[in-house]
């Protein structure tokens, strides 16, 4: 794990590797040969949800590769019509993943019309003191649910993993979550490859440092001291988005990327995200 320069969860002694590799849209069949190229390019952290309808592929990566289990780091998610039912769902999620824990499980949206995320997040802390799971989080929470928690629940998220690229920095919730002890996770870090990627100023900067647009942007948010979980089903961008732990970008390069903000989401916004298919 240590290639991929882990960091500490807010969680007694457990840590993520920087770098993961997502599998959203990633059919289940094309999941397992998707999931073994990134263990094999050196990848150990995988980033699913139950939603994705993936979790039997990846599985079935993570049990073919021989790694010993303990030095992998598998992520997946509670999906929105599961808020009243944690338990269950949990052990659907291990039993179709073929594993008895996850090292992160996250609650996938707060789905706020339904209004039972604080209720979800109480169960998720049972788990987590029943010692099933490794470290328990969210995902596009935003600053009013964060504070919410707060007030009423007892365990603080060890991570918000939120949509965060250049286009969209996200900078006040990283600064809720670095003074709150939650690490942010970054989903689409590549701003889903559109657009983003063709930066002119991205290209200058692969240009400096010998390495792909794709390449500066996560090391972007490696030195803002995001995770990241890049999607590729193409082995070749598998491998390319793993090959950035061998250079830094300069004061100047990160005011660059940070040009680049257009305060705009490429996902939807999770204030009215209610989506229960
Ligand atoms: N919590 C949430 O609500 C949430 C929401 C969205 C995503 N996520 C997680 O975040 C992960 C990543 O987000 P994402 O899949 O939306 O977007 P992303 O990782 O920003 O971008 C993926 C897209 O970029 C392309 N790409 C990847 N590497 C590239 C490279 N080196 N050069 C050029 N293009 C490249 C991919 O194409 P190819 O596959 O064709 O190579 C794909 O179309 C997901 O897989 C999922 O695990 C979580």
């Amino acid at each position: 794990m240590d290639r991929m320069n882990s960091l500490m969860l807010n969680t007694d002694g457990v840590q993520i590797p920087q770098l993961g590799f997502g599998v959203w849209q990633i059919p289940d069949q094309e999941a397992e040969h998707a999931v073994t190229t990134a263990l094999e390019a050196g990848y150990r952290h995988i980033d699913t949800a139950r939603i994705y309808g993936n979790e039997a592929g990846v599985g079935r990566a993570i049990a073919a590769s021989g790694i010993p289990r303990k030095k992998l780091f598998v992520t997946t998610k509670l999906w929105n019509t599961d808020h009243g039912r944690v338990e269950q769902a949990y052990d659907e999620s291990l039993a179709t993943l073929g594993l008895d824990y996850v090292d992160l499980y996250l609650i996938h949206w707060p789905a706020p019309k339904q209004d039972r995320y604080v209720q979800a997040w109480r169960s998720l802390e049972k788990i987590y003191r029943e010692g099933r799971v490794k470290a328990i989080g969210v995902s596009n929470f935003t600053l009013d649910n964060l504070e919410r928690l707060d007030r009423e629940a007892e365990l603080t998220p060890s991570i918000n993993q939120i949509e965060l690229h250049p286009y969209f920095p996200q900078k006040q919730l990283r600064a809720y979550h670095t003074a709150n002890g939650i690490l942010t996770e970054a989903w689409s870090p590549l701003g889903q490859g559109r657009g983003l990627l063709e930066e002119p100023a991205l290209t200058v900067l692969g240009d400096k440092h010998g390495k792909s647009p794709a390449q500066i942007v996560l090391r972007w948010h490696l030195q803002l001291g995001n995770v990241a979980i890049p999607k590729s089903a193409t082995p070749s961008r598998i491998r390319e988005n793993v090959d950035v732990f061998d250079f830094l970008l300069d004061d100047e390069d990160m005011a660059a990327l940070g040009a680049l903000s257009k305060g705009t989401r490429l996902g939807p916004d999770p204030a009215t995200f209610n989506w229960m298919g």
